[in-house]
């Protein structure tokens, strides 16, 4: 089908074309030397002290609860207004997901109320998801990991290139996980980073994401070392040398692309707070940087989302929905019904939320089409 306005898109040039040729033309396609430069960028690129590639951001966030000893017989607390591999991460380590609610209908980010009331002698730490690249109170999350004694995962998918205090999400907590999937603001086609500051994790990171293997083939290449040892029952969760080639120029697109998709949100608040007033936009406290991964909005109460979005459709403007919450999946319902807990902010806002199209390369008359046709749409329910 042809959109007028698709949900997303690539911002990619002849200098990602050219990264990706060198590549090839340099004959070594697995990790090495342009996945190091990558990684140094990256974690100078946040003021974290480690950054590691990671061949997704699942992958990053399993590698993650590993790294910190997360396990059977182990809780950790998310919220359930995410991509399902934030649970799922935590479930392939034989641990417990257990989902507390949102904020508000404002703030879709974990609630730290909500956190505390679901901690139990079981928790062993908390996995925040920083939404659309909006912060989560990192203080408040951060006070309660102390006081009880629990580490903090910052799932950043949507947060490349965003901040609280003028510290990069991804780096408030023992581990950041960042997506460079094909939709996000970085993207690597499937990619991601895990971001920490502490050396032991960083190592047990880099020893797991290669097959337990204490060195790389690119080690034995360089003739860095001759053999290896397995010191782990590790996995293969490598970045190859064409992704890295290609993160490296879309790092350096981050800060135009975010400031450009900053300046389509304003416009998106300014149309639509005119033209349709009923439909809500969260996030409007002012709270750090955003890096805008996307634009969420909120139907009134009792809306037919999905007549909404086929009128949408009907108009040439692709939209979705952040999410299906996780605690809702057949998967999870019945996995992991041992605590329900309820989570009626996450259900409210699931009910009404619709994902307007938001990427750098999108036009402010596009943005007017988006919103001429939401008015429409909105008429038509
Ligand atoms: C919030 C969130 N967490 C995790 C992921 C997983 O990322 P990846 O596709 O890189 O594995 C995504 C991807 O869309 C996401 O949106």
């Amino acid at each position: 089908m042809e959109w007028r306005v698709p949900l997303a898109d690539v911002n990619l040039g002849p200098e990602e074309l050219e990264a990706v040729s060198a590549v090839i033309r340099s004959g070594w396609l697995t990790m090495g030397a342009v996945t190091q430069a990558f990684e140094q960028e990256y974690a100078q690129f946040t003021r974290g002290a480690y950054a590691l590639a990671i061949t997704n951001a699942t992958a990053a966030l399993h590698l993650a609860c590993l790294a910190l000893g997360i396990g059977p017989g182990d809780e950790v607390i998310l919220p359930s207004l995410t991509f399902v591999a934030s649970a799922n991460a935590i479930g392939y380590t034989g641990a417990v997901p257990v989902f507390a609610d949102i904020e508000s209908p404002d703030w879709l980010c974990l609630s730290p109320r909500a956190v505390e009331a679901a901690i139990t002698e079981k928790t062993k730490a908390i996995m925040v998801v920083h939404y659309a690249g909006y912060a989560c109170d990192m203080p408040t999350i951060l006070q309660i990991a102390r006081k009880h004694k629990l580490t903090v995962i910052e799932d950043a998918a949507h947060a490349v290139g965003a901040s609280l205090n003028g510290k990069a999400l991804g780096t408030w907590g023992d581990v950041g996980c960042f997506s460079f999937f094909g939709n996000k603001n970085l993207t690597t086609a499937e990619g991601g980073m895990l971001v920490t500051d502490n050396p032991e994790i960083a190592e047990k990171v880099r020893v797991l994401r290669s097959h337990g293997m204490t060195t790389l083939t690119w080690d034995r290449f360089k003739g860095h070392a001759s053999t290896y040892d397995v010191v782990a029952q590790g996995y293969n969760y490598r970045m190859d040398e064409l992704r890295s080639a290609l993160g490296r120029e879309q790092l350096k697109r981050i800060p135009s692309g975010n400031a450009r998709r900053g300046e389509l949100v304003a416009l998106y608040r300014q149309l639509l707070s005119e033209e349709v007033p009923a439909l809500s936009l969260p996030f409007q406290e002012e709270r750090g940087q955003s890096s805008y991964h996307i634009m969420p909005a909120l139907l009134p109460a009792g809306s037919d989302k999905h007549a909404f979005m086929d009128s949408m459709k009907a108009q040439g403007i692709q939209t979705s929905w952040h999410y299906p919450p996780v605690h809702r999946f057949s998967a999870y319902k019945d996995a992991y019904n041992c605590r329900p807990t309820p989570l009626p902010v996450t259900d409210e806002v699931a009910a009404r939320e619709v994902t307007l199209p938001l990427y750098p390369t999108m036009s402010d008359e596009q943005v007017g089409w988006v919103v001429q046709a939401a008015k429409t749409a909105l008429v038509a329910l």
